[in-house]
Protein backbone atom coordinates (compact mmCIF):
# COMPACT_ATOMS: atom_id res chain seq x y z
CA UNK A 1 0.00 0.00 0.00
CA UNK A 2 1.59 3.38 -1.06
CA UNK A 3 2.19 5.73 2.20
CA UNK A 4 0.14 8.87 2.26
CA UNK A 5 1.74 12.03 1.31
CA UNK A 6 2.19 14.76 3.83
CA UNK A 7 2.77 18.30 2.86
CA UNK A 8 3.89 20.78 5.08
CA UNK A 9 4.08 24.65 3.13
CA UNK A 10 5.76 26.32 6.07
CA UNK A 11 9.03 24.93 7.81
CA UNK A 12 8.94 27.33 10.95
CA UNK A 13 8.06 26.63 14.59
CA UNK A 14 4.54 25.20 13.48
CA UNK A 15 6.15 23.62 9.91
CA UNK A 16 8.98 21.61 11.96
CA UNK A 17 6.28 20.38 15.03
CA UNK A 18 4.11 19.14 12.47
CA UNK A 19 6.40 17.41 10.56
CA UNK A 20 7.91 15.48 13.84
CA UNK A 21 4.44 14.93 15.08
CA UNK A 22 3.25 13.28 11.72
CA UNK A 23 6.51 11.53 11.28
CA UNK A 24 6.41 10.03 15.08
CA UNK A 25 2.72 9.04 13.91
CA UNK A 26 3.65 7.15 10.87
CA UNK A 27 1.03 9.55 8.94
CA UNK A 28 2.97 9.02 5.49
CA UNK A 29 5.94 10.82 3.77
CA UNK A 30 6.39 14.47 4.81
CA UNK A 31 7.30 16.85 2.60
CA UNK A 32 8.68 20.49 3.92
CA UNK A 33 8.25 23.64 1.71
CA UNK A 34 9.58 27.00 3.01
CA UNK A 35 11.07 29.30 0.68
CA UNK A 36 13.71 29.58 3.15
CA UNK A 37 16.63 28.43 0.98
CA UNK A 38 18.26 25.11 2.73
CA UNK A 39 16.29 25.53 6.12
CA UNK A 40 13.36 23.02 4.92
CA UNK A 41 16.09 20.49 4.54
CA UNK A 42 18.21 20.79 7.15
CA UNK A 43 15.01 20.28 9.15
CA UNK A 44 14.26 16.93 7.42
CA UNK A 45 17.27 15.53 7.65
CA UNK A 46 17.55 17.11 11.58
CA UNK A 47 14.18 14.97 11.70
CA UNK A 48 15.05 11.91 10.03
CA UNK A 49 17.92 11.49 11.65
CA UNK A 50 15.69 11.16 14.99
CA UNK A 51 13.56 7.82 13.00
CA UNK A 52 16.43 5.52 14.20
CA UNK A 53 15.92 6.60 17.74
CA UNK A 54 12.08 6.92 17.71
CA UNK A 55 11.59 3.67 15.60
CA UNK A 56 9.28 5.41 12.43
CA UNK A 57 9.64 4.30 8.51
CA UNK A 58 8.45 8.15 6.79
CA UNK A 59 10.32 9.83 4.28
CA UNK A 60 11.36 13.76 5.10
CA UNK A 61 11.88 15.70 2.28
CA UNK A 62 12.69 19.40 2.54
CA UNK A 63 12.22 21.54 -0.77
CA UNK A 64 12.18 25.07 -1.74
CA UNK A 65 10.35 23.59 -4.89
CA UNK A 66 6.42 23.59 -5.17
CA UNK A 67 6.50 20.57 -7.71
CA UNK A 68 7.48 18.61 -4.55
CA UNK A 69 4.37 18.63 -3.16
CA UNK A 70 2.47 17.36 -6.21
CA UNK A 71 0.44 14.32 -5.46
CA UNK A 72 0.11 15.40 -1.57
CA UNK A 73 -3.07 13.65 -0.01
CA UNK A 74 -2.80 16.28 2.85
CA UNK A 75 -1.60 19.78 2.65
CA UNK A 76 -1.14 21.98 6.04
CA UNK A 77 -0.12 25.54 5.59
CA UNK A 78 1.42 27.51 8.23
CA UNK A 79 3.40 30.08 5.65
CA UNK A 80 3.68 33.23 6.43
CA UNK A 81 4.59 35.78 10.01
CA UNK A 82 3.35 34.89 13.38
CA UNK A 83 2.73 37.75 15.68
CA UNK A 84 5.28 39.50 17.58
CA UNK A 85 4.06 40.86 21.19
CA UNK A 86 1.78 43.61 20.56
CA UNK A 87 0.63 42.80 17.37
CA UNK A 88 -3.17 41.56 16.85
CA UNK A 89 -3.87 38.54 14.36
CA UNK A 90 -5.17 41.49 11.92
CA UNK A 91 -2.24 43.31 11.81
CA UNK A 92 -0.72 39.90 9.49
CA UNK A 93 -3.41 40.64 7.06
CA UNK A 94 -1.02 42.28 4.16
CA UNK A 95 2.10 40.26 4.29
CA UNK A 96 0.06 36.84 4.89
CA UNK A 97 -2.59 37.29 2.13
CA UNK A 98 0.47 37.74 -0.80
CA UNK A 99 1.50 34.51 0.97
CA UNK A 100 -1.34 32.77 0.65
CA UNK A 101 -1.41 33.41 -3.35
CA UNK A 102 1.91 31.92 -3.70
CA UNK A 103 0.62 29.03 -2.10
CA UNK A 104 -2.89 28.79 -3.40
CA UNK A 105 -1.41 28.91 -6.68
CA UNK A 106 0.95 26.15 -5.57
CA UNK A 107 -1.43 24.14 -4.44
CA UNK A 108 -3.63 24.40 -7.53
CA UNK A 109 -0.82 23.40 -9.71
CA UNK A 110 0.49 20.54 -7.60
CA UNK A 111 -1.78 18.82 -5.39
CA UNK A 112 -5.52 20.05 -6.72
CA UNK A 113 -7.04 16.67 -4.69
CA UNK A 114 -5.72 17.32 -1.58
CA UNK A 115 -7.79 18.04 1.73
CA UNK A 116 -5.79 21.40 2.94
CA UNK A 117 -5.85 22.56 6.18
CA UNK A 118 -5.05 26.40 6.76
CA UNK A 119 -3.02 27.69 10.03
CA UNK A 120 -1.75 30.70 8.99
CA UNK A 121 -3.40 34.20 10.72
CA UNK A 122 -5.84 35.63 10.51
CA UNK A 123 -7.36 32.48 10.15
CA UNK A 124 -11.01 32.69 9.16
CA UNK A 125 -9.60 35.30 6.25
CA UNK A 126 -6.64 33.34 5.36
CA UNK A 127 -8.37 30.16 4.78
CA UNK A 128 -11.02 31.93 2.46
CA UNK A 129 -8.08 33.50 0.75
CA UNK A 130 -6.43 30.16 0.31
CA UNK A 131 -9.50 28.63 -0.67
CA UNK A 132 -10.05 31.48 -3.43
CA UNK A 133 -6.51 31.19 -4.71
CA UNK A 134 -6.72 27.86 -4.67
CA UNK A 135 -9.69 27.06 -6.32
CA UNK A 136 -10.05 23.96 -4.59
CA UNK A 137 -13.76 22.49 -3.94
CA UNK A 138 -15.05 24.44 0.03
CA UNK A 139 -15.45 20.65 1.06
CA UNK A 140 -11.64 20.32 0.90
CA UNK A 141 -10.57 23.49 2.61
CA UNK A 142 -10.63 23.59 6.08
CA UNK A 143 -9.00 26.25 8.89
CA UNK A 144 -7.59 24.99 12.35
CA UNK A 145 -9.06 27.18 14.98
CA UNK A 146 -11.74 25.65 16.81
CA UNK A 147 -9.94 22.63 18.16
CA UNK A 148 -6.85 24.73 19.32
CA UNK A 149 -9.19 27.29 21.24
CA UNK A 150 -11.61 24.28 22.51
CA UNK A 151 -8.04 22.76 23.51
CA UNK A 152 -7.59 25.58 25.49
CA UNK A 153 -10.53 26.18 27.07
CA UNK A 154 -10.23 22.31 28.49
CA UNK A 155 -7.29 22.82 29.42
CA UNK A 156 -8.50 25.50 32.17
CA UNK A 157 -11.51 23.70 32.74
CA UNK A 158 -9.48 20.62 33.54
CA UNK A 159 -7.41 22.36 35.84
CA UNK A 160 -10.54 24.35 37.80
CA UNK A 161 -12.35 21.39 38.01
CA UNK A 162 -9.75 18.96 39.22
CA UNK A 163 -10.33 16.27 36.76
CA UNK A 164 -8.40 14.58 33.74
CA UNK A 165 -8.48 17.17 30.17
CA UNK A 166 -9.72 13.77 28.19
CA UNK A 167 -13.05 13.87 30.21
CA UNK A 168 -13.98 17.42 29.29
CA UNK A 169 -15.55 18.88 25.97
CA UNK A 170 -15.47 22.07 25.47
CA UNK A 171 -16.96 24.23 22.83
CA UNK A 172 -15.88 27.50 20.91
CA UNK A 173 -17.64 28.90 18.16
CA UNK A 174 -16.99 31.89 15.64
CA UNK A 175 -14.11 33.08 14.09
CA UNK A 176 -9.91 32.73 15.90
CA UNK A 177 -9.68 36.64 16.81
CA UNK A 178 -10.97 37.53 20.81
CA UNK A 179 -14.72 37.70 19.43
CA UNK A 180 -14.60 33.94 19.81
CA UNK A 181 -17.13 32.33 21.64
CA UNK A 182 -16.65 29.59 24.18
CA UNK A 183 -20.02 27.90 25.46
CA UNK A 184 -20.27 26.63 29.39
CA UNK A 185 -23.75 25.13 27.99
CA UNK A 186 -22.19 22.73 25.30
CA UNK A 187 -19.07 22.30 27.24
CA UNK A 188 -18.66 19.06 29.75
CA UNK A 189 -17.09 16.57 32.10
CA UNK A 190 -17.83 13.24 31.16
CA UNK A 191 -21.13 14.08 29.73
CA UNK A 192 -22.01 16.61 32.91
CA UNK A 193 -22.79 20.32 31.46
CA UNK A 194 -20.79 22.72 33.26
CA UNK A 195 -23.96 24.80 34.34
CA UNK A 196 -25.10 21.82 36.30
CA UNK A 197 -21.51 21.13 37.77
CA UNK A 198 -21.53 25.09 38.96
CA UNK A 199 -25.14 23.82 40.57
CA UNK A 200 -23.38 20.80 42.09
CA UNK A 201 -21.08 23.72 43.62
CA UNK A 202 -17.48 22.41 41.90
CA UNK A 203 -16.95 26.32 40.99
CA UNK A 204 -18.41 29.45 40.44
CA UNK A 205 -19.99 31.60 37.36
CA UNK A 206 -17.08 34.27 38.16
CA UNK A 207 -14.45 31.51 37.52
CA UNK A 208 -16.21 30.38 34.66
CA UNK A 209 -16.39 33.86 33.09
CA UNK A 210 -12.56 34.43 33.57
CA UNK A 211 -12.03 31.28 31.84
CA UNK A 212 -13.93 32.07 28.78
CA UNK A 213 -12.01 35.64 29.29
CA UNK A 214 -8.73 34.00 29.62
CA UNK A 215 -9.63 31.55 26.43
CA UNK A 216 -10.78 34.31 24.55
CA UNK A 217 -7.14 35.54 24.32
CA UNK A 218 -5.11 32.14 24.90
CA UNK A 219 -2.88 32.78 21.69
CA UNK A 220 -1.99 36.63 23.11
CA UNK A 221 -0.65 34.86 26.55
CA UNK A 222 1.52 32.69 24.73
CA UNK A 223 2.65 35.35 22.71
CA UNK A 224 3.46 37.88 25.20
CA UNK A 225 5.31 35.12 27.29
CA UNK A 226 7.11 33.72 24.13
CA UNK A 227 8.87 37.61 23.41
CA UNK A 228 9.08 36.61 19.47
CA UNK A 229 6.45 34.28 17.86
CA UNK A 230 3.34 32.81 18.54
CA UNK A 231 2.24 29.31 19.67
CA UNK A 232 3.52 26.11 17.82
CA UNK A 233 3.20 23.10 19.92
CA UNK A 234 -0.98 23.24 20.61
CA UNK A 235 -1.71 24.35 17.28
CA UNK A 236 0.35 21.94 15.46
CA UNK A 237 -1.54 19.30 17.49
CA UNK A 238 -4.62 20.69 16.44
CA UNK A 239 -3.78 20.70 13.32
CA UNK A 240 -2.55 16.78 13.17
CA UNK A 241 -5.74 15.74 14.82
CA UNK A 242 -7.91 17.22 11.66
CA UNK A 243 -5.39 15.35 9.21
CA UNK A 244 -5.65 11.82 10.61
CA UNK A 245 -9.28 12.69 10.73
CA UNK A 246 -9.28 12.65 6.85
CA UNK A 247 -6.53 10.11 6.49
CA UNK A 248 -8.63 7.24 8.18
CA UNK A 249 -11.68 8.09 7.40
CA UNK A 250 -12.55 8.69 11.11
CA UNK A 251 -15.48 11.17 10.70
CA UNK A 252 -14.59 13.05 13.66
CA UNK A 253 -16.43 15.96 14.79
CA UNK A 254 -13.95 18.91 15.53
CA UNK A 255 -14.90 22.67 15.78
CA UNK A 256 -12.93 24.02 12.67
CA UNK A 257 -12.91 26.70 10.42
CA UNK A 258 -15.49 25.60 7.54
CA UNK A 259 -17.68 27.47 4.71
CA UNK A 260 -20.98 28.31 5.38
CA UNK A 261 -24.08 28.22 2.68
CA UNK A 262 -26.54 29.42 4.74
CA UNK A 263 -25.94 27.31 7.96
CA UNK A 264 -25.70 29.44 11.21
CA UNK A 265 -27.61 32.08 9.03
CA UNK A 266 -24.37 32.72 7.24
CA UNK A 267 -23.16 32.88 3.98
CA UNK A 268 -19.79 32.90 1.88
CA UNK A 269 -17.89 32.78 4.92
CA UNK A 270 -15.19 30.22 6.66
CA UNK A 271 -16.17 30.45 10.47
CA UNK A 272 -15.23 28.37 13.39
CA UNK A 273 -18.23 25.87 13.57
CA UNK A 274 -18.43 21.52 14.14
CA UNK A 275 -18.01 19.63 11.63
CA UNK A 276 -17.82 15.94 10.65
CA UNK A 277 -14.38 15.37 9.50
CA UNK A 278 -13.91 11.92 6.93
CA UNK A 279 -12.41 10.90 3.63
CA UNK A 280 -14.96 12.99 1.94
CA UNK A 281 -13.51 16.78 3.65
CA UNK A 282 -15.75 18.57 5.11
CA UNK A 283 -18.68 15.81 5.63
CA UNK A 284 -21.59 17.40 7.65
CA UNK A 285 -21.64 21.26 8.97
CA UNK A 286 -23.41 20.34 12.43
CA UNK A 287 -25.59 22.96 13.12
CA UNK A 288 -25.98 22.97 16.99
CA UNK A 289 -29.43 25.76 18.33
CA UNK A 290 -27.71 28.89 19.85
CA UNK A 291 -29.11 30.92 22.85
CA UNK A 292 -29.70 33.98 22.49
CA UNK A 293 -26.23 35.16 24.44
CA UNK A 294 -24.25 32.61 21.78
CA UNK A 295 -26.33 33.96 19.23
CA UNK A 296 -25.44 37.60 19.95
CA UNK A 297 -21.84 36.57 20.20
CA UNK A 298 -21.57 34.65 17.25
CA UNK A 299 -23.00 37.58 15.32
CA UNK A 300 -20.59 39.60 16.56
CA UNK A 301 -17.12 37.18 15.56
CA UNK A 302 -18.83 36.95 12.20
CA UNK A 303 -19.23 40.61 11.68
CA UNK A 304 -15.66 40.65 12.84
CA UNK A 305 -14.59 38.27 9.98
CA UNK A 306 -16.61 39.47 7.50
CA UNK A 307 -14.69 43.28 8.10
CA UNK A 308 -11.31 41.26 7.63
CA UNK A 309 -12.36 39.89 4.29
CA UNK A 310 -13.62 43.20 2.99
CA UNK A 311 -10.00 44.18 4.00
CA UNK A 312 -8.33 41.67 1.62
CA UNK A 313 -10.94 42.66 -0.89
CA UNK A 314 -9.59 46.41 -0.66
CA UNK A 315 -5.74 44.57 -0.95
CA UNK A 316 -6.38 42.33 -3.21
CA UNK A 317 -8.65 43.12 -6.51
CA UNK A 318 -8.86 39.78 -7.94
CA UNK A 319 -10.39 38.42 -4.33
CA UNK A 320 -13.23 40.79 -5.32
N1 LIG B 1 5.96 30.40 1.13
C1 LIG B 1 6.38 29.43 1.99
N2 LIG B 1 6.81 29.70 3.22
C2 LIG B 1 6.85 30.97 3.60
C3 LIG B 1 6.43 32.03 2.77
C4 LIG B 1 6.00 31.70 1.47
N3 LIG B 1 5.59 32.63 0.61
N4 LIG B 1 6.59 33.19 3.46
C5 LIG B 1 7.08 32.88 4.66
N5 LIG B 1 7.24 31.54 4.75
C6 LIG B 1 7.76 30.74 5.86
C7 LIG B 1 8.88 31.41 6.65
O1 LIG B 1 10.11 31.31 5.95
C8 LIG B 1 8.84 30.62 7.95
O2 LIG B 1 9.76 29.54 7.95
O3 LIG B 1 6.74 30.50 6.82
C9 LIG B 1 7.40 30.07 8.00
C10 LIG B 1 6.62 30.56 9.20
O4 LIG B 1 7.21 30.02 10.33
P1 LIG B 1 7.39 30.85 11.68
O5 LIG B 1 7.84 32.24 11.38
O6 LIG B 1 8.20 30.02 12.61
O7 LIG B 1 5.87 30.97 12.21
P2 LIG B 1 4.98 29.87 12.97
O8 LIG B 1 5.11 30.07 14.44
O9 LIG B 1 5.23 28.53 12.40
O10 LIG B 1 3.51 30.38 12.58
C11 LIG B 1 3.07 30.35 11.24
O11 LIG B 1 0.75 30.15 11.83
O12 LIG B 1 -0.36 30.38 13.88
C12 LIG B 1 -0.01 30.99 12.67
O13 LIG B 1 0.09 33.29 13.32
C13 LIG B 1 0.85 32.18 12.92
O14 LIG B 1 0.61 33.06 10.72
C14 LIG B 1 1.49 32.37 11.58
C15 LIG B 1 1.67 30.93 11.09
Amino acid sequence: MARNKIALVGAGMIGGTLAHLAAMKEMGDVVLFDIAEGMPAGKALDLSQSGPVEGFDANLKGTTDYADIAGADVVIVTAGVPRKPGMSRDDLLGINLKVMKAVGEGIKANCPDAFVICITNPLDAMVWALREFSGLPHNKVVGMAGVLDSARFRHFLADEFGVSMEDVTAFVLGGHGDTMVPILEYSTVAGIPVPDLIKMGWSTQEKMDAIVARTRSGGGEIVKLLGNGSAYYAPATSAIQMAEAYLKDKKRVLPCAAYLEGQYGVDGLYVGVPIVIGAGGVERIVEIELNDEAKKGFQVSVDAVEELLEACKGLDSSLA
